[in-house]
């Protein structure tokens, strides 16, 4: 019998997970089955052991479980505990070990796919939500000069900026506002607007000719945040797509310890 995984979620009929691991176990000739898992809303942790019990080996977790996940781990990685938000369980045994690959998949996405190199970089991150806290520490690794998280709720901002002053100590916090007349390399959108299809309040000057401005919503056309940066100039403009499909090939390489070539795929989903 092939070694099964599933994506679990509420909703969990739009996840592209299950085609994209299809793809990517068919390009690597693993036997593995991937499934779609809809979960009552206080119904994870026993859909989980149900999983567990059938011999599951690791699942994808989206919305509105991460933290759910993170709470049932008995193991977590570095990330994981940083993010307070698990995407990727692995079942061995008795041990419920939580990853969470979503930083990592960004990371990979903008520095390898986009070729643009984080290091030495003046870096703006916008929301302080439970998306923004999952790439903190991945985009930290990388070295930029600067890192600005601004926010609407700005002690939200605050306090993601104390949670990761044990890891550097010039992390920047403050609102929109804060940042007038301050011009970055990178800014990344990993607030929640897009999918309301809301622009953020950012000021002119925010990009420069050269500047990648990076949302990790996609679908639905280009979202008002990189039409903003189009306007102001900014050179390169990207979706979430490959983040999402790169978070998936993390999470592959956990389960299978062979990493999958994504560039095809990102293609693919994007048309
Ligand atoms: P997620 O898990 O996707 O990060 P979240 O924890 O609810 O979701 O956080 C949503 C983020 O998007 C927050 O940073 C939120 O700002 P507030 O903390 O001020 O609420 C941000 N956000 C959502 N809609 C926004 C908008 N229209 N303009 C600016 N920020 C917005």
């Amino acid at each position: 019998m092939p070694d099964t995984y599933a994506v679990i979620g509420n909703p969990v009929t739009y996840s592209k997970s299950p085609l994209i691991h299809a793809e990517f176990s068919k390009q690597t000739g693993q036997d593995m089955y991937y499934e779609a898992i809809l979960a009552p809303l206080n119904g994870f942790a026993a859909a989980i052991e149900d999983f567990r019990q059938n011999g599951g080996k690791g699942m994808n977790v989206t919305i509105p479980f991460k933290v759910d996940a993170y709470k049932i781990s008995t193991q977590l990685t570095e990330q994981a505990t940083a993010a307070r938000a698990v995407n990727t369980l692995v079942f061995d045994g008795d041990e419920i070990y939580g990853h969470n690959t979503d930083g990592a998949g960004l990371i990979r996405d903008i520095v390898i796919n986009l070729g643009f190199a984080i290091t030495a970089k003046r870096v703006l991150l916008c929301g302080a939500g439970g998306a923004a806290r999952g790439i903190i520490l991945p985009l930290l690794n990388q070295e930029p000069r600067m890192l600005v998280i601004s926010n609407r709720t700005v002690q939200k901002a605050h306090k993601l900026r104390k949670q990761f002053s044990s890891y550097n100590n010039t992390i920047v916090s403050g609102n929109y506002e804060d940042i007038t007349g301050k011009e970055f390399d990178l800014v990344i959108n990993a607030t929640s607007a897009s999918l309301f299809g809301e622009p953020l309040p950012l000021p002119q000057g925010t990009f420069s000719a050269e500047s990648l401005a990076y949302d990790i919503m996609y679908g639905n056309g280009q979202t008002p945040f990189l039409q903003f940066a189009s306007q102001e100039g900014a050179e390169y403009l990207s979706d979430g797509i490959g983040m999402l499909v790169e978070q998936a090939a993390e999470s592959f390489f956990i389960w299978r310890g062979i990493r999958p070539e994504t560039k095809q795929l990102i293609e693919m989903l994007r048309k």
